[in-house]
């Protein structure tokens, strides 16, 4: 078997994690003896072990780990934050070689890791299936280089391109596409959605259909207009609530003052300080066009129903990119674009 092999191994391992590690990566690892795994971990949650503690601890015989190569998916950390950093630990356990995915970005290890783990003598490569590597943590590599978090937009429209019905809420996704859909939110850290659609729909926000953590919830509410007893403030989980009255925090809700000029430039800040690694916006078309027209978007999932036609309501947002591809979920059609 060759370092793809095992890597991907890492990647396929650090997957089990998703949507559980914010603010941390998602990272995997594979301890490797002649040709043979004999430990695996991956890191499950902020303040638990990294992926290679973890892979370490997994070894039965730690006999063989001076002869054995360490394969991760992400550069092994250099910094104390809340464990000590790996770097040293693969150092004190003396591998024979170090095989990792791609550097970290984040400015606290950026190659460090990699440095201190060649300074001690210990031979290292990195680079094996990099692009899958930096794919697997989009999220955080977007949130750490670009101060903001990976925004991803998402909506249903009809076939004629509406929103709702009457404007008033109306099923247009499927059984099939309402699980994706929830599946997705347990994926990423937060989920946004306008004060209209927060009125109209009285949306939870939350990922009833599967097992699977809850998203943060954001809403944009200026005049502060949707009524406290509304789904979006239950406890089901955390509410940030950008508005133009308060700054406070009220059990699982925060409230953050912010204006209107230059709003998603400051959202962006305000959601970095608050270290929201991603973020799904959910509508309504108003909210969504705002992002389109600032460009300001990684991915967006749009689902079609060909055959539903809605006549009048509100206007799906109007967007245009080739990047994409698509899948068929029964009567409905999910394209999938990438702003590159
Ligand atoms: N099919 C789908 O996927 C889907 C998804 C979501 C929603 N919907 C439907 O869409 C409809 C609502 O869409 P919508 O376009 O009317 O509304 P929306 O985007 O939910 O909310 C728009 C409102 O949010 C506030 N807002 C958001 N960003 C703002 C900004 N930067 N500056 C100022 N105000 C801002 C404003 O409220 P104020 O005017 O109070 O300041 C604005 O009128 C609902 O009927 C819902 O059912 C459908
Ligand atoms: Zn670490």
């Amino acid at each position: 078997m060759n370092h793809e092999t095992y890597i991907k191994r890492c990647i396929e391992l650090a997957l089990k994690a998703q949507g559980n590690t914010y603010p941390n990566p998602l990272v995997g690892s594979v301890i490797v003896h002649n040709g043979e795994i004999i430990g695996e971990g991956f890191h499950e949650k902020s303040g638990e072990n990294h992926a290679e503690i973890n892979a370490i601890n997994s070894v039965t015989n730690k006999e063989l780990l001076q002869e054995s190569t360490i394969y991760v998916s992400l550069e092994p950390c250099s910094h104390f934050g809340k464990t000590p950093p790996c770097a040293n630990k693969i150092i004190e356990t003396g591998f024979k070689k170090v095989v990792i995915g791609t550097l970290d970005s984040h400015e606290k290890v950026n190659g460090k890791g990699k440095q201190i783990i060649e300074d001690a003598g210990i031979e290292v490569m990195s680079g094996v299936l990099e692009k899958e590597c930096q794919e697997l943590n989009k999220r955080f590599f977007t949130f750490h280089q670009k101060k903001r978090p990976f925004i991803i937009l998402k909506w249903a429209e009809s076939g004629d391109g509406f929103l709702d019905k009457d404007f008033k809420p109306t099923q247009i996704g499927n059984p099939l596409t309402k699980l994706f859909v929830h599946q997705l939110r347990s994926e990423e850290h937060a989920i946004l959605v306008g004060t209209n659609t927060a009125l109209t729909d009285n949306p939870s926000l939350t990922t009833r259909e599967i097992a699977g953590r809850n998203p943060v919830r954001i809403l944009i509410d200026f005049d502060l207009r949707v009524p406290g007893n509304f789904n979006i403030y239950n406890e089901e989980s955390e509410t940030i609530v950008f508005n133009s009255v308060k700054d406070m925090v009220e059990k699982n809700v925060k409230f953050i003052r912010i204006k209107k000029e230059n709003f998603l430039e400051n959202l962006m800040a305000k959601l970095y300080e608050n270290q929201i690694q991603s973020v799904i916006v959910e509508g309504g078309s108003f909210t969504l066009q705002q992002f389109i027209d600032a460009e300001l978007w990684d991915e967006a999932i749009i689902i079609k129903n060909e055959n539903l036609k809605l006549s009048k309501g509100t206007s799906a947002p109007k967007f245009q990119n080739g990047n994409f591809e698509t899948k068929i979920f029964r009567d409905n059609i999910i394209e999938f674009h990438k702003n590159l």
